[in-house]
């Protein structure tokens, strides 16, 4: 095979975030000309910094890769896009935004072929589900839309922890207060939560693990406040439930009805009398399935929600069919005391899976924990503190098992 390419860098490079260079180091061969520029504004070579850029043309440049999108332009397979930094980005790409499908011409036709377009990458309410697509979220986001918010508010390309790319002090409620100051002198009246506690932190309430990539829940970059109608419209968990893993959606209801005003949703009786975390997981969708089965090795959710039942939970969520809800459920066991050193192969064959299972030790009873027998019922152990097996088997022939595939 012959390689013809006119490519000069691929992937992540210094120009598809700054621009072309050639003009730039063209100019700047001579050092004469480098001493100078010391004293000028170098952006007439053409070279772009995201940070001088307005709010908008700045995430742009994220964007054109942190998006869910899609490019008509003819020449894309031979020559590439003809976005560039600094440039609008909507000339070159369309950026899915479900419930607006006219906004993009072909799309409507997409969409009417077929159906399931949005699904795999959206929840019903056209919030995105899956990571790498940040711009979506951010798209649709009041601090956006109405702000000057932008990915530079909280992450740095080159001055930052590599790993999540955050700049200093974003990882803080510094990240929201930077605009919201005044957050800073009534945050336990607002959060209810004491100052310190994970129930204080802006992100934990407001940007909660709901999207799933790189076999993990990641936080969902789209800025809402916890709500029960809007899970119950939608199927995607909301934050206090998913940190109070030991919780129902009544008690939500009933929380952010006193502290809020919000107004409560309508129930059905297990979401009534059954933790909302256990409804989800075993009855619950894949993509359910997949963020709680994270959720419960999440350590701030694990130190309010009591770790002793967790187990006999997680290891029904080894048994799902999905190996990603496998391997993760595994994952989260080992963070639980006790199970750190549980070996187990998410792929081998099922019958050399159950067996490994069946030799997981569980806790006969919960009767040595702190809960009264209400608190237990919600997690479906009895009064003397057995798992309500048959319960669970009910939910779990319950379980929304159409096939999901999420695409990150
Ligand atoms: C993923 C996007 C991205 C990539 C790739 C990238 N940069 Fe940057 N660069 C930025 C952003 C955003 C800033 C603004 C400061 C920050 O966020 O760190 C910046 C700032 C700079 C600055 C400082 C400019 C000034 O005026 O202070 C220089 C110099 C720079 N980048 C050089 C490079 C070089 C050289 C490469 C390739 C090795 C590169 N960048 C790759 C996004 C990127
Ligand atoms: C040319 C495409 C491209 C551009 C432009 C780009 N990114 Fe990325 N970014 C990626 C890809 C691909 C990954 C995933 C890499 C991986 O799997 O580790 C990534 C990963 C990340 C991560 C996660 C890092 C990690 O280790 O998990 C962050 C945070 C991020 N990008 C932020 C940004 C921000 C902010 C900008 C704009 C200043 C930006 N990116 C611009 C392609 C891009
Ligand atoms: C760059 C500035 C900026 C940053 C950073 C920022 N916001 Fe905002 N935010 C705004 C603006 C501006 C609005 C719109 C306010 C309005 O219209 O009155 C807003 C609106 C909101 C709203 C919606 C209010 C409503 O009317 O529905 C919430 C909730 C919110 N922000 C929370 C947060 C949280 C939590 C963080 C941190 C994770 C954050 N914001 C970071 C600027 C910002
Ligand atoms: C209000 C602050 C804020 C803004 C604005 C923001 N992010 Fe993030 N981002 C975060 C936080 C917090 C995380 C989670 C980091 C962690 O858990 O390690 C994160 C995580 C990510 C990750 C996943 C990193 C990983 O592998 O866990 C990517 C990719 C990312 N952001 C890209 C973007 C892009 C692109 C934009 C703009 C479209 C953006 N972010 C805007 C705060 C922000
Ligand atoms: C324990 C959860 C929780 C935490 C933590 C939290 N919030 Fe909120 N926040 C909520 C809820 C719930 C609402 C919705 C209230 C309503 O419906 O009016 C809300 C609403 C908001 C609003 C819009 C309404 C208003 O009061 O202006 C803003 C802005 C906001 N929060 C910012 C923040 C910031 C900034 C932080 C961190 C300093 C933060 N929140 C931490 C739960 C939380
Ligand atoms: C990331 C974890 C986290 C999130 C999200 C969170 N909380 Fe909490 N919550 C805690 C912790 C930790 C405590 C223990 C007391 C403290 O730290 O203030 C607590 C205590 C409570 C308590 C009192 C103790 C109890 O169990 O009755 C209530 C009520 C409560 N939270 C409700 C909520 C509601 C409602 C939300 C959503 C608006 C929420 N929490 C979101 C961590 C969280």
């Amino acid at each position: 095979m012959v390689f013809d390419s006119r490519t000069a860098e691929i992937g992540i490079s210094c120009e598809s975030c700054h621009g072309p260079a050639e003009e730039h180091v063209a100019r700047y061969r001579n050092p004469l000309t480098r001493y100078r520029n010391h004293f000028t504004d170098d952006s007439e070579t053409g070279i772009r910094n995201p940070e001088k850029m307005d709010h908008r043309l700045s995430s742009q440049v994220c964007g054109q890769c942190h998006s869910a999108r899609i490019n008509f332009e003819p020449q894309l397979m031979t020559q590439g896009t003809t976005y560039r930094p600094g440039k609008g980005l909507h000339e070159s790409f369309g950026i899915l935004l479900p419930g607006r499908p006219d906004s993009l011409p072909g799309l409507r036709r997409n969409i009417e072929e077929d159906p399931e377009f949005y699904q795999g990458t959206f929840w019903p309410d056209g919030i995105i589900r899956v990571t790498g697509r940040e711009f979506n979220s951010l798209l649709v986001t009041p601090c956006f839309e109405r702000g000057e918010m932008s990915c530079l508010s909280c992450h740095s390309s080159h001055d930052s922890d590599p790993n999540d790319q955050l700049a200093e002090g974003m990882r803080t409620n510094q990240a929201c207060i930077q605009c919201h100051d005044s957050f800073s002198d009534k945050l336990t009246q607002h959060t209810r939560h004491s100052a310190g506690s994970s129930g204080s932190l802006c992100y934990n309430c407001h940007m909660p693990h709901t999207t799933y990539g790189l076999l993990g829940a990641i936080r969902n970059h789209y800025i809402d406040s916890p709500n029960v109608k809007k899970t119950l419209e939608t199927g995607r968990p909301n934050a206090c439930n998913s940190c109070h893993l030991d919780k129902t959606l009544a008690w939500t209801n009933n929380q952010l009805k006193e502290w809020y005003g919000t107004a409560p949703a309508d129930l059905n009786e297990s979401q009534k009398s059954t933790a909302a975390s256990i409804l989800n997981l075993l009855s619950g969708d894949a993509n359910q399935r997949v963020l709680t089965a994270w959720a419960m090795g999440w350590k701030p959710a694990r130190e309010v929600s009591g770790e002793d039942w967790i187990p006999h939970y997680l290891v029904e969520a080894m048994k799902d069919n999905y190996s990603t809800i496998r391997y993760i459920a595994h994952k989260s066991l080992i963070n639980i005391p006790g199970y750190e050193n549980t070996d187990f192969d998410f792929v081998a064959a099922e019958s050399v899976r159950t067996a490994i299972i069946g030799r997981i030790p569980l806790s006969p009873t919960l009767l040595d924990s702190q809960r009264v027998p209400d608190q237990q019922r919600v997690l479906l152990f009895d009064s003397v503190g057995r798992l309500m097996r048959d319960e669970v088997r009910i939910h779990i022939n319950r379980r929304d098992t159409k096939p999901i595939s999420l695409m990150e």
